[in-house]
């Protein structure tokens, strides 16, 4: 357990049980392959996101519970359907649902996922936290649509790689706080602080996947390493070293990028870290971390905010 777990420990516990009920269905493959991905556990950031932001407004009813499985949820079936998408076998250290069932049950168990969430979402019954969740998985999907746009194109520049991990990503961490700050009635500037708190801190976290993509061990991580480039994937490690680099190394990060060429790795990832973009893309995190945290002043100092942000500087120096 994290050391900003013990902060929300009952509610994490609560909120774990919610989950295993809500993955309620009468067919059979429904629950197996729900329960496989859950019970691989994960690092459930996104719900404790929400039971510490609650927590730390001093929150006092229930709905914080139902919130926190409604975005882990939404976040377990974008990963089903990005698995699908980037061809993935490993996932949370065990194979992928995909390489487990196949790709058609996957993707339909990512959609009743999606759906319970919205389930669980009208029975919270808030107009704002509706508002702000069917925003959230319409500019996810708009995220990964762009990214598929994106591949294999080694012209992708630095401001585009911005939009797509802002939508695939970072829109979830800051939804995840700011429809705990909606529950609890907060104030508008603190709801904003808290909302630009989990963008940044949603942004630094995929920085840091994308680096770990390159650098990350997969034993530790629980997914391969290079899934990335055999994608094509023209992420800022690689932008940064094709903008920086010799026109002979770019070149070849160019072509790796447009074949999707897994087998460059070693090459590739050599020219990463002669030309600094390792260094670039964590201090870009480290970047955004410092002004999420920046953000938690506008809060109640107390051990949910502090919680807050040891988390954020977890996301930051993270391995897994
Ligand atoms: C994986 O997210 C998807 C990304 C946004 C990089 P996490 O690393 O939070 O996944 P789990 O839930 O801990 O497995
Ligand atoms: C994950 O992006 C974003 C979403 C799931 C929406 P990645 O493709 O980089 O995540 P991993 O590396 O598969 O976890
Ligand atoms: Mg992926
Ligand atoms: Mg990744």
């Amino acid at each position: 357990m994290l050391p900003f777990h013990e902060a929300v420990k009952d509610d994490f516990t609560a909120v774990n049980q919610l989950i295993i009920d809500k993955l309620h269905s009468d067919v059979g493959l429904v629950e197996n392959i729900g329960h496989y991905l859950v019970e691989a556990g994960g690092k459930r950031l996104r719900p404790l996101l929400v039971l510490l932001t609650a927590n730390a407004l001093g929150y006092q009813g229930k709905d914080h519970l139902s919130l926190a499985a409604i975005i882990e949820f939404i976040h377990t079936a974008t990963l089903l359907h990005d698995d699908v998408v980037d061809m993935s076998s490993l996932r949370r250290g065990r194979p992928t649902a995909n390489a487990q069932w196949g790709n058609a049950p996957s993707v339909l168990v990512g959609d009743f996922l999606y759906s319970r969430a919205f389930q669980m979402m009208v029975a919270i019954g808030n107009m704002d936290v509706m508002a702000i969740l069917s925003d959230t998985t319409n500019i996810i999907a708009e995220g990964e649509v762009q990214q598929l746009v994106n591949a294999k194109d080694p012209n992708v520049n630095e401001e585009n790689y911005f939009r797509v991990i802002d939508k695939k990503t970072a829109i979830l961490f800051a939804s995840a706080c700011e429809v705990a700050a909606v529950a609890c009635g907060a104030s508008e500037s603190q709801r904003k602080a808290l909302s630009v708190y989990g963008r940044k801190l949603g942004v630094a976290f995929q920085l840091v996947d994308d680096a770990l993509d390159y650098t990350g061990d997969a034993a530790t991580l629980g997914k391969n390493v290079g899934d990335d480039l055999a994608e094509g994937k023209p992420t800022l490690p690689l932008i940064h070293a094709m903008r920086t680099g010799t026109p002979a190394q770019a070149e070849l990060v160019a072509n790796a990028i447009r074949n999707g060429d897994a087998s460059q790795l070693p090459a590739i990832l050599e020219i990463v870290q002669a030309t600094g973009g390792m260094t670039y893309t964590l201090d870009c995190a480290k970047q955004q971390v410092e002004e999420a945290i920046a953000q938690l002043a506008l809060l109640p100092d107390n051990r949910f905010t502090q919680a807050m942000k040891q988390l954020a500087e977890f996301s930051l120096a993270r391995s897994f």
